[in-house]
């Protein structure tokens, strides 16, 4: 669907370029989550892609297309949720759907999504008198206003409680099994456990990994058990290597001869994987 080569962007007022050469695509029917840290330059490359802003150098492509040579008519399919929901203030939600509905050829069932999201009892209601968490499903909704094959999502579920995010992930799942793709970016690593089918993580304006979750895991991973035991009334703690516990004497002599307290595998975590990777805490 997009396919990114050596993207450069340095924003008109700075000395330094904020993205300095990324490459990646974004295949068709994926969930691709864009990671890293703080500042560096995640929501700079989605705006990018939603052709926000202009001047980048390199090469991007949109369904084969290059990126420049789409007029507005690259909207009427490409749905946009981003950080920080804009919305008229002192109109309804009823008012905001209804003002950029017609903006658009296709429109989805808007009553259906406020539905989804828990907003329509309140879609009469001004969205000044809007919670916090209300304004960010509201434009969740907006993003799937014009029925788009393509979603851009920056931080969806960030500020919702665990039931409202179980409810946009859900239908952010769905939006991709009806043939949608999803390029997000989201600090939630447990997100990406659920959400997403491809990773890339950014570090220093470029991206240092791109793979699934899993292969991330399996090859950031170590593979090992810990087992903490009893031995003449003190408790022992040791780890050994997945990979070689059939074949290891001392596992079996522990397991066999002491009793055992806990035992865990030791799975590497996605948190543990971006730390590594871009260097940074979350
Ligand atoms: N309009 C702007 N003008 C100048 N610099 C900007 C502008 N917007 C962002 N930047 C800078 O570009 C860098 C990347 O910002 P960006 O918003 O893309 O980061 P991010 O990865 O989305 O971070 P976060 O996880 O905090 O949302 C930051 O150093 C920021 O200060
Ligand atoms: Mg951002």
């Amino acid at each position: 669907m997009f396919n990114v080569t050596g993207l450069k962007y340095r924003y008109p007022r700075n000395a330094e370029d904020t993205i300095r050469g990324m490459s990646f695509e974004v295949q068709g029917g994926e969930i691709f989550g864009l990671l890293g840290p703080s500042g560096v330059g995640k929501s700079t490359t989605q705006k990018i892609l939603v052709r926000l802003l202009q001047g980048y150098r390199g090469q991007v492509t949109y369904r084969g297309k290059d990126l420049r040579s789409f007029g507005k008519e690259f909207y009427q399919r490409v749905g946009v949720g981003f950080e920080m929901p804009v919305h008229f203030s002192k109109l309804t939600a009823e008012e905001n759907l209804a003002f950029f509905r017609r903006l658009y050829a296709n429109n989805a069932d808007t009553d259906e999504l406020l539905r989804r999201v828990g907003l329509y009892e309140d879609r009469n209601k001004k969205v000044n008198e809007f919670s916090k968490g209300m304004k960010i499903r509201l434009n969740f909704v907006r993003a799937l206003l014009n029925r788009p094959t393509f979603l851009f999502l920056d931080e969806p579920t960030i500020g919702l409680d665990p039931g409202n995010a179980r409810v946009i992930k859900q239908m952010i799942r769905e939006f991709r099994d009806d043939g949608g793709t999803v390029l997000l970016t989201t600090h939630l690593m447990n997100d990406v456990d659920e959400l997403c089918d491809r990773v890339a993580f950014m570090a220093h304006g470029t991206i240092v990994e791109t793979d699934t979750p899993k292969n991330l895991k399996l090859r950031h991973g170590q593979r090992q058990v810990e087992v903490e035991y009893e031995e003449d009334g003190d408790v022992c703690m040791q780890s050994f290597n997945l990979d070689h516990l059939a074949t290891d004497d001392t596992f079996f002599d522990i397991v066999r001869n002491r009793r055992i307290i806990t035992m865990h595998s030791k799975e590497t975590t996605l948190d543990d994987i971006f730390i590594k990777v871009t260097g940074v805490q979350t």
